[in-house]
């Protein structure tokens, strides 16, 4: 016989099209502990309030244990004709409690309140362990630039040759971001922290439970305010996978470099063996493949993040259906980023830098060109002048196919008085990547102390 979780009021059962659509234990099953944990705090509640005996607790307590172990260790799984994970363990509880005694523990609380909990303790979790996966790779790209501090590359704005920085500098300016997630994440599990357990189905508990006794046996801050809301809302898990969309954003950045500075072309690196694929046809390709994967992911996950929005958009108060489709999209971005985020960090950890190749880049494209204008700044011309200025010296140099310090003092002297051959001086990657010392600027002593900060927030 079917044991659905209602029935009393229906004639008939589900129809087949019907069980096919509603059924979601394919995919909830994975909350099945979180589910269990909660009723392990509502027994309890259950029995604060009199509704269960000392036995009778003690009896619940010893199936819900015994359930929770044939769950991990896969004895006790979802049937067919289970509607949900809910469904499915209040089966797996009166198979081992008895009907009598299984049967008094739904009172009181509703799947609306349970699944509400079961995502932000899920979302808790995740969040905690994406976070450190996060952080490592911090460590890396951290670690990685303390050592190449000094090696200079080309910095470019749209793509192209701008000015000379330090690679290091670049590499943290992909860890600050990622940083600012690992940050989003513990701060979004502050307002996670609140437990909807006691919300029942909509309006709230009657039969004197305590809401905060729950919460707080499950880990949480507090109970909600407001059962409504505590039933209604998923602004939490959308707010996690906002900051999941932006992980894997912030990865697909450093992916595509990682893809041009691989090329032939740019020859910036040279990625691990471990780290690359093969073609099946051309014998000599190493593809990097994890970087292009991390790319392609994040369109993925970014899709899982607009569905789930989607989802939320106009649903009336309180529960409605519709919010079973809150799961699969964050199951998607955890399971996606869980498989890039190792990888990610191991193809950073072993790649070799070519500093030679990026060094001998660094100054060219005219990326000096800002120094001769600011040297001109230092000795009185208005910026506008010089700005001028050092435009024509650009201008002669590539008429002449040659870089800016291969104008002779001659050359100089002619575009402009003020052009005397201290402005030499400033025509050296060193020269120009040293004079930005202000505070985050490109200057070896301020990336060093960069370096530094970072390894400190990473730490917190
Ligand atoms: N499987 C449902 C979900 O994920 C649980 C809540 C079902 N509630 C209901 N009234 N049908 O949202």
């Amino acid at each position: 016989e079917r044991l659905a979780l209602w029935g009393g009021r229906f004639g008939s059962g589900p129809a087949a099209a019907l069980a096919a659509l509603s059924v979601s234990t394919h995919f909830d099953w994975r909350l099945a502990q979180y589910d269990i944990r909660g009723s392990r705090a509502h027994a309890d509640v259950l029995h604060a309030a009199g509704l269960l005996s000392d036995d009778e607790l003690a009896g619940m307590q010893d199936a819900l244990q015994r359930l929770a172990a044939d769950v991990a260790s896969g004895a006790f799984v979802a049937a067919p004709d289970d509607e949900d994970v809910h469904t499915a363990l209040e089966r797996g509880l009166i198979e081992r409690a008895g009907t009598e005694l299984g049967g008094k523990l739904r009172a009181g609380r509703s799947r609306n309140d349970q699944i509400a909990t079961l995502i932000r303790l899920f979302v808790r979790d995740q969040a905690r362990s994406i976070g450190a996966q996060v952080l490592d790779l911090v460590d890396v790209l951290q670690a990685r630039a303390v050592e190449v501090h000094g090696a200079p590359m080309p910095g470019r704005t749209h793509l192209q040759h701008a000015q000379p920085v330090l690679l290091s500098h670049h590499l943290l300016a992909h860890a600050w971001p990622l940083l600012r997630d690992v940050e989003r994440l513990r701060d979004l599990d502050r307002r996670a922290a609140i437990s909807p357990y006691g919300s029942g189905a909509l309006a709230g508990s009657s039969l004197g439970l305590d809401p905060e006794a729950v919460a707080s046996s499950l880990g949480f801050d507090g109970s909600v305010w407001n059962s409504i809301d505590g039933t209604a809302s998923r602004d939490i898990a959308a707010e996690f996978s906002f900051v999941l969309a932006m992980i894997a954003i912030d990865l697909s950045r450093l992916a595509e470099e990682i893809i041009l500075w691989n090329t032939k072309e740019f020859s910036f690196i040279t990625l691990d063996d471990s780290y690359s694929t093969g073609s099946s046809i051309m014998p000599q390709k190493k593809n990097p493949d994890i970087a292009e994967l991390a790319r392609g992911k994040a369109g993925r996950v970014i899709g899982d993040h607009v569905g789930l929005l989607s989802t939320l958009k106009a649903l009336p108060l309180a529960y409605n259906r519709d919010l079973q489709e809150d799961k699969e999209p964050i199951f998607d971005q955890v399971d996606s980023l869980d498989l890039v985020l190792p990888a990610f960090t191991g193809m950073v950890a072993t790649l070799t830098f070519h500093l030679e190749e990026m060094a001998a880049r660094a100054p060219q494209g005219f990326s000096l060109a800002t120094d001769i204008a600011e040297h001109l700044v230092r000795n009185g011309v208005p910026f506008r002048d010089a700005h001028e200025v050092s435009g024509a010296c650009v201008r002669v140099a590539e008429e002449q196919g040659k870089e800016l310090v291969d104008i002779t003092d001659a050359e100089f002297a002619e575009i402009s008085p003020h052009l005397d051959p201290s402005v030499r001086g400033v025509l050296s990657v060193e020269g120009s990547i040293a004079s930005r010392d202000a505070k985050g600027g490109t200057a070896p002593s301020r990336v060093a102390e960069q370096e530094d900060a970072v390894r400190l927030v990473a730490g917190d």
